[in-house]
């Protein structure tokens, strides 16, 4: 099959790339600002998302059978303070490749966020309505409706949690910024009362390659890993597995800090039907630390320990 992957140089799309890319298809990355080759690309391209009408050229021109949407402004902040910028990219882009899924018949892939949900009524099933409370979890809703509206037959749009992986940065990821933050000295202060359902970014690779593959999973779906655990217990776990002391980290509550009052206290997701209907399995959050190298702009301050 031969699938348009947006977003190619990011954290999911990378990992994307390579799990299709085992599945034996044909994958053609477009990547923004990143200089270095993605590995599992068939082929990889620059090209400014924000700009439609050339991507509407590219896309005609390759006539892929699927498109995986991975771009996107995903860091919360910057789309506070880049609001149509953002907007671009997080909801003007899926509403034109939905139009052009459904031009060309191809099957669609969306990422939305658990962040759309308020917190208040965890765990969320696909039915459950959401409450955004933020400028991303607002374009990323605004992009489910344009997207499910455009292209009800070939669109799946997935609601994803937290990502654990390895990003090509090795910057981006939860394990990775916690690294960060400990190489330069700093214990880290984590939430016991927010909750999240936490997945591998290749574990979630997979199955998006199944839904692609599949004709019979369309609209809104939830995926996410096994285990539900707060950001105190993720650090705890992430230290345990690197052999790191336990005093890197800092119990805390949302309620320490105003400025962080409006986080969601819990936004586990009810993984059905995805979870009910694919080969690929959720994953408990200590199997995906295996998964999880000492990011490489932390490795002398690792290594020195
Ligand atoms: N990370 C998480 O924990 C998390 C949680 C829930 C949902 N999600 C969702 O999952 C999806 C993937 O997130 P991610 O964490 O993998 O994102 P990411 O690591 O921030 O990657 C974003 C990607 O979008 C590309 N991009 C952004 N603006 C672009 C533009 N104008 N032109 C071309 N490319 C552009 C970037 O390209 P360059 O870097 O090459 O410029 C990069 O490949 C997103 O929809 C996000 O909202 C993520």
């Amino acid at each position: 099959m031969k699938i348009l992957l947006t977003g190619a140089s990011g954290l999911l799309g990378s990992a994307f790339a390579k799990a299709a890319s085992r599945r034996q298809h044909e994958v053609i990355g477009l990547v923004g600002n990143y200089a270095g080759n993605v590995d599992g690309l068939a082929r990889q391209e620059s090209l400014d998302l924000s700009d439609l009408p050339r991507l509407e050229q590219f896309v005609l021109e390759l006539f892929p059978d699927a498109i995986v949407n991975c771009a996107a402004f995903s860091i919360a902040a910057e789309c506070e303070s880049q609001p149509e910028a953002s907007e671009r990219i997080n909801v003007a882009l899926p509403e034109k490749l939905a139009l052009l899924s459904r031009h060309l018949f191809a099957r669609f892939v969306h990422i939305s966020s658990d962040q759309v949900f308020d917190g208040k009524g965890a765990p969320y099933g696909i039915g459950d309505a959401p409450n955004p409370n933020s400028q991303y979890a607002v374009q990323k809703l605004e992009s489910e409706k344009k997207v499910a509206a455009i292209n009800p037959e070939f669109a799946s749009i997935v609601r994803i949690p937290l990502l654990n992986g390895n990003s090509l940065s090795g910057k981006r990821s939860l394990h990775e910024q916690l690294f960060r933050s400990w190489s330069q000295g700093l214990a880290t202060p984590l939430f016991e009362d927010e909750i999240r359902q936490p997945c591998l970014t290749g574990n979630l690779a997979d199955a998006l390659v199944e839904l692609c593959e599949r004709n019979d999973l369309q609209g809104l779906l939830h995926w996410a890993g096994e285990t539900r655990l707060s950001r105190y217990e993720m650090g705890i776990q992430i230290l345990d597995h690197f052999k790191l002391p336990h005093d890197l980290v800092k119990r805390t509550t949302r309620d320490s800090d105003p400025r962080f009052a409006h986080r969601q206290a819990d936004l586990s997701l009810d993984l059905q039907p995805m979870e009910g209907k694919l080969k690929t399995r959720p994953q408990a959050f200590q199997d995906q630390l295996d998964a999880l190298n000492v990011p490489p702009p932390c490795r002398d301050w690792y290594n020195a320990l």
